[in-house]
């Protein structure tokens, strides 16, 4: 582990380089050039590399024996549990940056011997940098945000991607929330869970870079985040998740596990 200073340091280290992406963004989304990876629907941009390699650089200057696990080009796993390691998405929700220039984040999860101690999500486009400490809380623009309150799941909003479940389990989900919204980038889905606006989030196949941020937050604020057995999640692996309130957690893994599951068949 390191002290309390050094992780106050490293804390007030990233911050200062997510805030100078401030001055990188106009320019990069002014020329932004957009590619397709395995479908017409992934998408990824001159953004997205562009962050991801700045992050490289950065830690290669600072932090030379941190090691980095990100989307577009640091996909080696095997020693990430042991030492320092980040995990980044340079840009979550890049279709909602092509599309809509708006409601897209970059995520990023420190882990010291496979530990979360320190998480950020910034949401660029609202100038929202939402962080959670180990032992500290969690914070938005430096206000601290309230822990969970429990409330049923009649009471809450959820949000999932309604492509990957077969329609019972959707009119289920809708019958028993009081609604759904869907943003689009599983970074700003999760900071509704995380600000208390949205009960849930339900992601069927998280990437490990997708949910790299939101274990610490969950942690500090008394969400729950498991696969849909309950188990926790490893986070160099990613696979079925929710973060959700307490109090509509069962609930909501009640009606995923029955009549067969979710899945379509
Ligand atoms: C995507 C977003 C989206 C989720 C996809 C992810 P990306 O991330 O988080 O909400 O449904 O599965 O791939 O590709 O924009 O980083
Ligand atoms: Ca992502
Ligand atoms: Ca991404």
């Amino acid at each position: 582990m390191i002290s309390e200073e050094q992780l106050h340091t490293i804390d007030n280290h990233i911050h200062d380089w997510l805030k100078g992406l401030d001055e990188l963004m106009p320019s990069l989304i002014s020329d932004l050039k957009t590619d397709t990876k395995s479908s017409r629907f992934d998408l990824v941009t001159n953004v997205d590399e562009t962050i991801e390699a700045r992050f490289e650089t950065f830690l290669k200057t600072h932090y030379p024996d941190h090691q980095l696990y990100g989307e577009e080009f640091h996909h080696q796993t095997d020693t990430l549990k042991t030492g320092h390691t980040w995990v980044i998405d340079p840009i979550d929700g890049t279709a909602n940056l092509v599309k809509q220039l708006n409601d897209f984040c970059v995520i990023l999860g420190y882990f010291i011997d496979g530990q979360p101690v320190l998480s950020y999500i910034y949401d660029y486009a609202r100038q929202h940098i939402y962080k959670a400490v180990r032992g500290y809380g969690a914070f938005v623009n430096g206000e601290k945000i309230e822990p969970a309150v429990s409330k049923p799941l009649k009471d809450m909003i959820v949000s999932f991607n309604n492509k990957v479940m077969n329609d019972q389990t959707i009119h289920a989900l809708l019958d028993q929330s009081f609604g759904y919204r869907l943003i689009g980038a599983c970074g700003l889905d999760s900071i509704r869970v995380i600000t208390g606006q949205f009960g849930a989030h339900i992601h069927t196949n998280a990437k490990p870079w997708d949910i790299g941020a939101q274990f610490l937050f969950a942690h500090e604020l008394g969400l729950k985040m498991t696969n849909f057995k309950r188990e926790g999640i490893d986070f160099t692996q990613g696979g079925p998740f929710i973060i959700s309130n307490p109090g509509c957690y069962d609930e909501i893994l009640d009606i995923l596990n029955s009549d067969g599951g979710y899945q379509k068949v």
